[in-house]
């Protein structure tokens, strides 16, 4: 079984997406994890982020390793393990670069797809997932929530993980990012294509509830 999960940073869906996974018993494969790899390597290289080609080179010839578990996805980059170093708000600003080249899309998008295929089931989070990736997915779900929800919730994180950064700064860079990625989920909105979910005022207890009752629903499954 593929369950795919979409929507904003700070929507609740890594967190929610780790928990069903572990909940079902499936890999979990975190996509924003290899937009932020290949971003990273930009950073490391120090290339210019307006040369186009230049970072479809730094992608194709990137090493890209995921180790998908219930509950994790690690990512080794040329052999380096380099899950916590992705996070940092660096990389961020990077990503967007990274995330709306066509060509880099399509080599990630083809990665993913083979991920897919060699583990079968699998609970796939990112913003493109149920639209583009895996149309054929068994279940879809979009998670959403509002701007400064988002915002605060990120900064949160961000501020437990010792980074120096303001609520304006991360709540400008949702914004920012919120305009390139909604595209990409866009589809998903329209009557029928998936189950949308506002986490602006739930637990993240309460959205994975949601999430298993659905999909309990949709197959009989019990978990
Ligand atoms: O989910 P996360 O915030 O880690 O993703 C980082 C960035 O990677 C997103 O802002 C988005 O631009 C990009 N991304 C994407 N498609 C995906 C996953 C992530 O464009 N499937």
């Amino acid at each position: 079984m593929i369950v795919t999960i979409d929507g904003p940073a700070g929507s609740g869906k890594s967190t929610a997406a780790r928990k069903l996974a572990a909940r079902l018993v499936v890999p979990y494969l975190d996509t924003g994890a290899m937009y932020r790899s290949i971003a990273l390597r930009v950073v490391n290289l120090g290339a210019d982020v307006n040369d186009a080609e230049a970072l479809v080179e730094i992608a194709r010839a990137a090493r890209l390793d995921l180790d998908c578990g219930p509950t994790f996805t690690r990512v080794k980059l040329d052999g380096h393990d380099v899950s916590e170093a992705i996070r940092a708000f660096s990389v961020n600003s990077v990503t967007p670069y990274v995330a709306t080249n066509q060509r880099i899309r399509d080599l990630l998008v083809e990665k993913q797809r083979k991920i897919g295929q060699s583990l079968k089931a699998l609970v796939t989070e990112g913003r493109d997932q149920g639209s583009v990736v895996f149309p054929e997915a068994d279940v879809k779900f979009v998670l959403d929530a509002s701007l400064d929800k988002r915002a605060q919730r990120r900064h949160q994180e961000l501020l437990a993980d010792g980074e120096e950064v303001s609520f304006n700064q991360v709540r400008d860079n949702l914004d920012r990012r919120d305009r390139d990625d909604s595209r990409q989920w866009a589809p998903l909105l329209q009557p029928g294509q998936s189950v949308r979910i506002d986490t602006s005022r739930m637990s993240i207890a309460q959205v994975v509830e949601r999430l298993v009752d659905h999909i309990s629903q949709i197959t009989g499954r019990q978990s």
